[in-house]
């Protein structure tokens, strides 16, 4: 089967595509025939080398955490009826990557696609769609009626976030550039802050109640933005990491987050039920990895980048 892997830890041209053969469903794994992966920022910083004491990678790597495609085999202890049916995962880390035509998946973290949208665009959803639950639902608590400003809407995971805040009844503030304003427009956000014109803690004129922080910001302007948030508020980072204000019971989380088949079966519902919209910016061929890697470098890449493997 053709892959793309690295052999060493590097910059973009490190990736490079192999003839390889098919691997063989374990006992408690399915071998999915992949219709597409995603990139995501944390593959960038897996290939460079920087999360060897995290998640150690056994060499050569196949890169791709996310996958949609179809189940082709089970392993021993895997119900057969899997066979033929189209799913989705968020795959382990440090597991070999769904950007081949081929992946063995742990059978637990399956969760079947959603109908309505192709299944190639549907590997959008994984990591992004179950990170930006995580923050608003486990560690925000966010409720009906809560005021919820979401810092990096334009990315892949932003467009769920604000999707999802509003489909759980937020009044949602977003930051976006140009490029991205019309999109998150259509995820859903009721106000924007163009961040390439006013820094976004000048724009928010009445606190929020949740931040959702999901750019590589400073320690101080990440604390500019927990005095943008209402006493008993919350701050939740993907990225820098948010402390509290104990004085104003201001709390703080941080994301890692996780793989969760049912959290994704219900995301899939939702894209289904046409409350959660898919960003996709670009799709790509296998082969275009190396170069999407190198977008992503340059900050060229907006909302979800789908890397089409079998349509
Ligand atoms: N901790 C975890 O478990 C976890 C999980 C997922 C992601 N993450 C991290 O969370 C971050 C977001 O992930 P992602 O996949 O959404 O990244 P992404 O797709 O690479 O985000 C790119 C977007 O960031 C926006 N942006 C850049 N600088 C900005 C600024 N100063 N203000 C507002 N927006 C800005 C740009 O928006 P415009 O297009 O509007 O310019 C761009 O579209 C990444 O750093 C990622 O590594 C962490």
């Amino acid at each position: 089967m053709h892959a793309i892997r690295f052999t060493t830890y590097g910059d973009p041209t490190v990736l490079e595509l192999a003839e390889i053969p098919e691997p063989t469903p374990g006992p408690g794994e399915a071998l999915i025939r992949v219709a597409a992966t995603t990139f995501n920022p944390v593959d960038a910083t897996l290939r460079a080398g920087y999360l060897q004491r995290q998640f150690p990678l056994d060499l050569p790597h196949i890169p791709g955490i996310d996958v949609s495609g179809v189940v082709t085999a089970v392993g021993a202890g895997v119900d057969r009826s899997l066979v033929g049916t189209t799913v989705l995962a968020f795959l382990p880390m440090n597991a070999a990557g769904a950007a081949a035509d081929y992946v063995a998946a742990p059978a637990n973290l399956l969760a079947l696609a959603p109908t309505s949208v192709a299944l190639v665009d549907a590997a959008a959803l994984p990591s992004a769609g179950l990170t930006a639950w995580q923050a608003l639902v486990e560690h925000a608590s966010v409720h009906s009626g809560a005021r919820v400003l979401v810092n990096g809407a334009g990315g892949g995971v932003g467009g769920f976030v604000v999707g999802l805040a509003k489909h759980l009844g937020a009044y949602v503030l977003a930051t976006a550039g140009p490029r991205s304003r019309d999109a998150v427009r259509a995820a859903g956000a009721d106000e924007i802050i163009d961040y390439t014109r006013t820094p976004v803690t000048e724009a928010v004129p009445e606190p929020v109640d949740v931040v959702i922080n999901l750019v590589r910001n400073s320690a101080t302007e990440l604390v500019a933005l927990r005095d943008r948030i209402a006493d008993g508020g919350v701050l939740v980072s993907t990225t820098t990491p948010a402390e509290p204000d104990a004085d104003r019971k201001v709390r703080a989380a941080n994301v890692f987050a996780r793989s969760d088949a049912q959290q994704l079966t219900h995301l899939a519902a939702l894209v289904d039920g046409g409350a959660l919209r898919l960003d996709i910016s670009e799709r790509y061929l296998l082969a275009d990895l190396p170069r999407v890697h190198e977008l992503g470098a340059r900050g060229a890449l907006r909302g979800k980048t789908v890397i089409q493997i079998n349509a």
